[in-house]
C-alpha cells in the first residue's frame, strides 16, 4: 500500500479481527470505536499522497496540462486531507463482508441512518424543517437537482443564476435544455453582492422557472446572510421561481461568519417554494463516494423530486456518510477552522506577494478563492494565445473535414479562452493548476477558482511558485 499503512495493526487496534462481520449498527459501533480519535488540527498538516491514484485535481493537472511535475492541484473541488479516521474505520470493516447486492432501505438499521441525517441537520445547524418523510437519497447533490428539474425546468425554460456560479450547474442545464439566466453579481466593498434589481427583472420573466441557489457560494466564496436569503427567496416567490436550494458546501464557514440554511428563514411561504440538496461530499471529502440527499417542506415538489429521482445506492458511500456523522464531527470542526485560517493565509499572502492576482476580502464560505487574474493575462498576451489556439483548432478540422462551427454550435467544442490560457501558463510555469473563470458564467472572464484545501505547507508552496513565476514577467 502505497501509504505506508499497516493495516493488520490498524485492525487489531480498531478491534476489528479476521472473518466475515454482519454489516449491523455500524453508528453505533463506529461511535464508540472512532470517536475518541477526532484528529486535531495538526493532523490537517499531512496530506494523503494523491498522484498515482488517479486523482482529478493531481493526476488530472499532469494530464491535462502536460506537464511532469505538479506543486499542488488547486482546481476541482475535493480536499487533500485523509479522511476521517471514524470514515476509514467503517469501510475497513464493511469490506470485510464480501457480498454488495441490493440493500433494503426498509431496514430498521437502514432507518436509523435516515433519522442521523434528519438529527444531524437538525442538531448541527438548526433546521427542524427536514424530516425523515420528507427527504430523499441521491447518489450527488446533481442528481437532486436534475431530479427536480424534470418536474420544473420544461426544455427551453430559463434557469436564475447569480453568476459567477459552480460550473456543474451549467451540465444541468446542458442535460435538461434549458437556458441560463444569468444575473451578473457585483464586487461592493471587496465582497460579491448580488445586483437585486437585475436579478429580479431576470426572476421576472415568465420563463423563468427555477432558481439554483448556492449557499455559500461556490466560486465567489459568499455565505449569504438571512436579509440576503430571504431577499432571495421572496422575489422568487413573487414570480413563481422555485428555488433550488444547493448547500453542499454548508460546513464550510469561515470564522465570524455564519450559514443559514434557506430552509430555516422565517417565511414560510418562502421556505415552502424551495428544495433544499445537501452531502456529506464536501465535508468530509467523500465525493468519489456519491451519496447525498435532498428534503422540502413542499408536498407536491418533494413527490415530484422523488418522481424522476432514481435512488440508486452506492452501498459504500451510504457507510461512509454513515460514519461521517456518527464519529467524525470532531475531525470535520477541526477541519473547518484548519481551511478558515488557509483562507486567511492566502488572502493575506496574495495581497502582500503576488501583486498580478486580486483579491476581494478573504473568502466567506466554501475551500475556494475567486481571483483576479487579469494582469496575467495581459503580460502573456492570453487573448492572442486564444484567438490563435481557435484558430489552430479550427484549420486542423477544416483540414479534416468536419463541421467545426456546427461542433461548436452543438456544444461539443469548446473556444478558448485567455482564463484557459493563463491556467495552462501557471500548469507550465508554476506548476499548479487552478480552474479557469471561463466555465463559471457570466463574470468568469478575467478570473480563476483556486482551491485551498491542501496542507498549509502546499499551500504556501504552491503560493510561493505562482510568486516566483509572476514575478518573473511582471517587469
Ligand atoms: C455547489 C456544488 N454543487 C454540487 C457539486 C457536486 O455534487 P455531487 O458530486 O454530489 O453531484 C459541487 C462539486 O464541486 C459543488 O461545488
Amino acid at each position: 500500500m502505497k501509504t505506508g499503512f499497516n493495516r493488520r495493526s490498524f485492525l487489531r487496534n480498531a478491534g476489528i479481527g479476521s472473518g466475515v462481520l454482519a454489516l449491523g449498527p455500524l453508528a453505533a459501533s463506529l461511535a464508540t470505536s472512532t470517536s475518541a480519535s477526532a484528529a486535531d488540527a495538526a493532523a490537517f498538516d499531512t496530506i494523503a499522497n494523491r498522484v498515482g491514484h488517479d486523482s482529478v485535481k493531481w493526476d488530472g493537472a499532469l494530464r491535462n496540462e502536460k506537464i511532469d511535475h505538479v506543486v499542488a492541484g488547486m482546481g476541482i473541488a475535493d480536499m487533500d486531507f485523509k479522511a476521517a479516521p471514524a470514515i476509514t474505520a467503517a469501510l475497513r470493516k464493511a469490506v470485510q463482508y464480501d457480498n454488495w447486492g441490493y440493500i433494503d432501505m426498509g431496514q430498521p438499521s437502514r432507518k436509523a441512518w435516515l433519522k442521523s441525517i434528519v438529527d444531524w441537520n437538525h442538531k448541527r445547524y438548526g433546521i427542524t424543517a427536514m424530516n425523515e418523510g420528507n427527504m430523499g437519497i441521491t447518489t450527488g447533490v446533481h442528481a437532486g437537482i436534475l431530479a427536480t428539474m424534470a418536474a420544473y425546468s420544461p426544455a427551453g425554460s430559463k434557469v436564475l443564476l447569480a453568476t459567477p456560479i459552480y460550473n456543474g450547474f451549467y451540465g444541468d442545464i446542458r442535460a435538461t435544455k434549458t437556458v441560463a439566466n444569468e444575473s451578473l453579481m457585483k464586487m461592493v466593498n471587496g465582497r460579491w453582492e448580488i445586483d437585486w434589481n437585475d436579478f429580479e427583472a431576470k426572476a421576472s420573466q415568465p420563463d423563468t422557472k427555477v432558481s439554483i441557489l448556492c449557499n455559500p457560494q461556490n466560486p465567489v466564496g459568499r455565505a449569504w446572510t438571512r436579509e440576503e436569503l430571504t431577499r432571495y427567496g421572496e422575489i422568487c416567490l413573487k414570480h413563481n421561481v422555485l428555488v433550488l436550494a444547493d448547500e453542499i458546501h454548508c460546513d464550510f464557514i469561515s470564522k465570524g461568519q455564519k450559514y443559514i440554511p434557506f430552509a430555516s428563514l422565517d417565511n414560510k411561504a418562502v421556505v415552502d417554494n424551495s428544495i433544499t440538496y445537501k452531502s456529506v461530499s464536501k465535508s468530509f471529502s467523500l465525493a468519489g463516494m456519491k451519496c447525498a440527499w435532498f428534503f422540502t417542506t413542499n408536498p407536491e415538489v418533494y413527490k415530484a423530486t422523488v418522481f424522476h429521482n432514481h435512488a440508486d445506492l452506492n452501498t459504500l458511500g451510504m457507510y461512509a456518510a454513515e460514519a461521517a456523522y456518527a464519529g467524525g464531527e470532531g475531525w470535520l470542526n477541526d477541519c473547518v477552522a484548519y481551511i478558515s485560517d488557509n483562507h486567511q493565509f492566502a488572502n493575506d499572502y496574495i495581497k502582500k506577494n503576488i501583486p498580478m492576482i486580486k483579491v476581494g476580502n478573504a473568502p466567506e464560505g466554501t475551500y475556494l478563492q475567486w481571483i483576479d487574474v487579469s494582469a496575467i493575462a495581459d503580460k502573456i498576451g492570453a487573448k492572442k494565445m486564444a484567438d490563435d489556439a481557435n484558430q489552430a483548432a479550427k484549420d486542423a478540422a477544416s483540414k479534416m473535414g468536419t463541421d467545426y462551427s456546427g461542433r461548436q454550435a452543438m456544444g461539443e467544442v469548446r473556444m478558448q479562452t485567455p482564463e484557459d490560457m493563463v491556467q495552462h501558463w501557471l500548469a507550465k510555469n508554476a506548476f499548479v493548476q487552478l480552474n479557469s473563470g471561463t466555465s463559471y458564467g457570466l463574470g468568469g472572464a478575467n478570473h480563476m477558482r483556486m482551491n485551498i484545501a491542501t496542507s498549509r505547507k502546499t499551500l504556501k508552496a504552491a503560493l510561493d511558485s505562482i510568486a516566483a513565476a509572476t514575478k518573473k514577467i511582471s517587469a
